[in-house]
């Protein structure tokens, strides 16, 4: 059978698909296909190894008739349309758990850079403007007994949360569509509206699913509702975020600083107001970008495509009710 791998991934996936008899077709570009080549492109394919760049819709799906399966080699899904390919019996599969730890250690990172003004310091640093100790310069947020407030306490919030609480003694809040118990007995999190959330966090992350709950959850209201001290984390997607409500809070000291491993959107335009700002960190969406995360992530995208391509159920599927595509004959 065949498939498209809309980028270059490691090669242990295409060496299982190749092994197991497929055709696998690679786009060889460092930019993604834009959404009519790939659209050509899995016209005759059985299966779709996909990123979280590709739209991935209705129209899409058909356009080829004999797609059975989506692996997404990411865990975010938010870029398919889920219904439309259980509708058309399409099973869809992501990557969870193995990339829980790299994302929360991306966003310690985000959030110590952000805190303690890292980047504005490397940046004086490297143009000659570090010009002698300053007593009242570069003053960034303490960490130690803070309260971090995590918004989405899936697997990466609760990693997150455990660095910060074990690490620096951090008080943890969280707001999420379920109680954790767990984490609520391990770290002490306490589960809290959203508004008590950005009322009393010191640092915020944002670590739940994209979908039409979450999306531009952080607005100017919210942002208003911070504390002045406030750092934001955001390792999720960029859509949690009115991005230019970010811009204003950060301007004019709504908050303090932003860590942002995502935006809205990506890359932002190089004329971007969010990239002149002094008070914000931006990594490009690097959250799982370890080599063994990587690899990982490979093999259960591969494995997710082997079984939808033999018609089984995806070990790590996220539309467990479809039933598998009847093809034309
Ligand atoms: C994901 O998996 O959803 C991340 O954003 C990229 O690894």
């Amino acid at each position: 059978m065949k498939v498209f791998v809309t980028r270059k991934i490691p090669t242990i996936a295409i060496e299982k698909l190749e092994a197991a008899g497929h055709t696998v077709d690679v786009w060889p570009e460092r930019l993604p296909p834009d959404y009519d080549t790939l659209r050509q492109r899995v016209a005759d394919c059985d299966g779709l190894l996909s990123m979280l760049s590709d739209r991935i819709d209705a129209a899409l799906m058909d356009a080829a008739p004999r797609l059975t399966v989506i692996a997404q080699f990411a865990v975010g899904f938010n870029n398919i349309d889920v219904a439309a390919a259980t509708e058309r019996g399409i099973r869809v599969g992501n990557t969870p758990g193995v990339l829980t730890d790299a994302t929360a250690d991306t966003a310690a990172a985000l959030l110590l850079a952000a805190a303690r003004l890292i980047v504005p310091g490397h940046l004086d640093a490297i143009s000659g403007q570090w010009l002698t100790w300053e007593p009242v310069g570069y003053l960034g947020q303490d960490l130690k007994g803070k309260t971090l407030g995590i918004v989405g306490m899936g697997r990466i919030g609760q990693a997150f949360a455990e660095r910060m609480h074990g690490g620096w003694g951090m008080e943890i809040l969280y707001y999420s569509r379920s109680p954790k118990p767990e984490a609520e007995k391990k770290l002490g999190a306490k589960s809290v509206d959203f508004d008590t959330l950005l009322a009393e966090s010191d640092y915020i992350s944002v670590h739940a699913n994209l979908d039409d709950s979450t999306r531009y959850l952080f607005n100017a209201a919210a942002f208003k509702r911070m504390k002045p001290s406030t750092v934001f984390i955001n390792t999720a997607r960029g859509q949690h975020v009115v991005q230019s409500d970010l811009v204003e809070a950060l301007r004019n000291g709504t908050i303090f600083a932003a860590g942002l491993d995502v935006t809205d959107p990506e890359p932002p335009s190089p004329d971007d107001p969010l990239l002149s700002l002094p008070n914000v960190v931006v990594a490009p969406h690097v959250g799982s970008a370890t080599f063994s995360t990587r690899d990982a992530m490979a093999r259960i995208a591969a494995q997710n495509l082997l079984a939808g391509l033999n018609n089984e159920r995806l070990p790590w599927g996220v539309n467990a009710e479809a039933s598998g595509r009847a093809k034309p004959s």
